[in-house]
């Protein structure tokens, strides 16, 4: 699956570039509606995402595409990779730069909020 946002002013931190906590959201948001579609008789919650790092800044301006893949299935979770690109919109970079991955584990829930398997 594949989804897109836009990096607006309220999205940037007070150095003027995207603020890290927005990208956490999309990405965990991304991997909730992935599993979602995958499997549209089970309720998920996040349970885990792997360690942090964002190495590229991100400005105001660029349109960021997330391409998500279930990457490993367990008993009661299920794991999304999530790789985000950045384009910029003004288009004279062409190219899609890398700036941020991540896996997202998801676990299904029953009605009270306790896991149940898959
Ligand atoms: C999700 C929840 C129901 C899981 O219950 P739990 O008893 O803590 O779960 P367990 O430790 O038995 O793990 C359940 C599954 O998640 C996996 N898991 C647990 N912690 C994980 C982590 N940090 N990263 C990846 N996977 C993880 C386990 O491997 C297990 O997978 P499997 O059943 O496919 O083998 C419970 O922790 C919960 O309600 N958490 C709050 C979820 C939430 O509100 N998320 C929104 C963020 S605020």
């Amino acid at each position: 699956m594949e989804t897109l946002q836009q990096v607006r002013p309220e999205h940037l931190n007070h150095h003027g570039f995207l603020f890290g906590g927005y990208m956490l959201m999309w990405v965990d948001e991304a991997a909730w509606i992935a599993a979602s579609l995958d499997r549209p008789d089970c309720h998920f919650v996040t349970v885990g995402m792997e360690r942090v790092e964002f190495r590229r800044k991100v400005q105001e301006g660029s349109i960021l595409m997330f391409t998500i893949k279930e990457s490993r299935v367990g008993r009661t979770s299920v794991t999304y990779q999530v790789d985000v690109v950045c384009r910029h919109a003004a288009g004279h970079e062409k190219s899609a730069e890398p700036v941020f991955s991540n896996q997202v584990t998801l676990v299904r829930v029953d009605e009270a909020g306790e896991k149940i398997a898959l």
